[in-house]
């Protein structure tokens, strides 16, 4: 466990074992970023010829280890390029890289540009969340350093209590981001939706039990569904061994006026998606235990806001299914009736997210909320149309503005979509059923599965987030997103519940 401490002195007389102080790029080289000053100063006329002997870029995220052999207090200087005029994106980015410089040290000082709340946010949130390592499955880690035990962060404004409160706010939202990427990179055999369900209860419990109590929770296990007609999450579900589950949770805080707003969010949860009988190729087909990524989010999110007290009413929908091939599977040509009555031809059983959150997305419906926020995985068209950083979002037009401002502040990259018409004939092409789950239509495949979630919003004020692309790394580590889950969506519903209560 990381400790953090706001203080508003000298990086150069801190006594840690590592400073962190930014680097940004000039036309005429390198400089100390502000907040780094009493570290130039102190180097004096050393400085220049040290940075240039670097050869540094300044470029963000590039970091430098120098012994400072008694320059400064602390016995090691760890230099992070900012780029040229860094945003407040720029210093999480850059505090996640500094992190996994300095990974055995006991105690660091960050001296980035942090002169006020966001941008202490947004180190404390990098820092965190790029020092994330997912170890439980592997023999030799256990005894590997884990970062430092205590982060000084200065910055000037240490005393103002908006500063303070970013600082624990950062790192609730930074536990929550971490647990998100846990669920995401457990192996899917041991995330089966009856064991992620039973992990939900768990790491909700410090907040539904005794005098702690925030949050009411819900799970329906398939018996529960049958009785209440979930046919989306019990179709999708039926191929596999380990049967669906829908969690429900309400954070309804004590005290909160009868006006406050109501949001409702819905997570894609599919814990293992194999295509079912339209099975997926091999090649990466094991990257589809990220296909609960949207539930991961979304239950993250919620324990968030409730351990964050913002006053706001959240009601959160989380359909899980295994999408298994069988002889039980469904087929492509079945007819599933989901909850609320409407029917639908599955032409595809590998778009079978939108199954499980049409039922969720009713239910959802049913409680009445102001607005509805889907987060899933959903398609790969979206990845084709937008690269594997950049979430879609479409729907309702004031939602889909409030989902984008909340990800500026959050700092995860979102583009607005359209739900152009003609969808609405492309998703009643079924001559059998009230829906046609797909067509075979090439093109505008994430715009389709968006306008088929749409009907079962009931024409609430609403927007679907496609995470299929940000929300699983392939690659290595970049800034404060480490490879595999990312945690991608949780800082933005965050923002947006912030958003909402203001
Ligand atoms: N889970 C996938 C979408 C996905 C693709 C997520 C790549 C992450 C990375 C989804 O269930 C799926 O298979 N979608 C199909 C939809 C198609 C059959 C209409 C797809 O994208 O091909
Ligand atoms: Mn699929
Ligand atoms: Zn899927």
């Amino acid at each position: 466990m990381t400790s953090f401490i706001l203080r508003s002195a000298s990086p150069a007389k801190t006594k840690v074992d590592a400073v962190v102080v930014g680097v940004v790029a000039q036309d005429s080289g390198v400089d100390l970023a502000s907040g780094g000053e009493e570290v130039g100063k102190a180097y004096g006329r050393k400085l220049r010829p040290l940075l240039s002997s670097l050869s540094l870029k300044g470029s963000l995220g590039e970091t430098t280890r120098i012994p400072t052999a008694g320059v400064i207090n602390a016995p090691m200087l760890v230099l992070v390029g900012l780029g040229a005029t860094p945003s407040t994106a720029d210093l999480r980015r850059a505090a996640g890289a500094a992190a996994r410089a300095v990974p055995n040290a006991a105690s660091v000082a960050l001296a980035l540009p942090t002169p006020g709340a966001a941008e202490v946010r947004a180190v404390t949130e990098g820092w965190l969340l790029g020092g994330y390592r997912f170890t439980t499955y592997q023999r030799d880690t256990a005894s590997e350093a884990t970062g430092p035990g205590e982060v000084v962060v200065l910055s000037p404004g240490a005393r103002k209590q908006e500063v303070v409160t970013a600082l624990e706010q950062a790192q609730v939202v930074a536990d929550a981001v971490s647990g998100c990427r846990d669920w995401v990179n457990t192996p899917p055999g041991d995330l089966t939706p009856p064991l992620f369900a039973d992990a939900v209860v768990a790491a909700a419990a410090p907040l539904t039990k005794g005098r702690g109590k925030k949050l009411t929770l819900t799970v329906h296990d398939e018996a529960s569904l049958a009785e209440l007609g979930c046919g989306g999450i019990l179709g999708v579900g039926q191929g596999s061994d380990a049967p669906p589950r829908l969690v429900e949770i309400t954070y309804a805080p004590k005290g909160l006026p009868k006006d406050a707003p109501h949001l409702a969010l819905v997570g894609k949860g599919i814990t293992f998606d194999s295509g079912g009988l339209s099975i997926k190729p091999a090649g990466s087909m094991h990257e589809m235990k990220s296909d609960m990524a949207g539930a991961a989010a979304v239950v993250q999110a919620t324990l968030a806001i409730a351990r964050l007290d913002l006053p706001v009413k959240v009601s959160t929908f989380v359909p899980m299914a295994e999408n298994m091939l069988s002889g039980s599977a469904t087929r492509p040509g079945d007819v599933l009736r989901m909850y609320g009555g409407t029917t639908v031809e599955i032409f595809n059983t590998d778009a079978e997210g939108r199954l499980v959150l049409g039922d969720a997305l009713v239910r959802a419906t049913e409680v009445e909320p102001d607005l509805i926020v889907d987060v899933a995985t959903l398609t790969g068209h979206m990845v084709v149309a937008l690269g594997d950083q950049v979430a879609g979002v479409m729907g309702s037009e004031e939602v889909v503005a409030q989902v984008l401002a909340a990800s500026e502040t959050a700092g995860e990259a979102c583009w607005p979509m359209p739900i152009p018409e003609e969808m609405k004939q492309r998703i009643t092409s079924s001559k059998v059923a009230d829906l046609a789950q797909h067509d075979w239509v090439r093109w505008g495949g994430g715009l389709f599965a968006g306008a088929f979630l749409r009907e079962f919003t009931a024409g609430r004020p609403w927007a679907h987030v496609d995470i299929a692309g940000p929300s699983f790394a392939s690659g290595g580590p970049t800034g404060h997103v480490t490879s595999g889950g990312t945690g991608f969506a949780v800082a933005t519903l965050v923002d947006l519940a912030r958003s909402l209560a203001d």
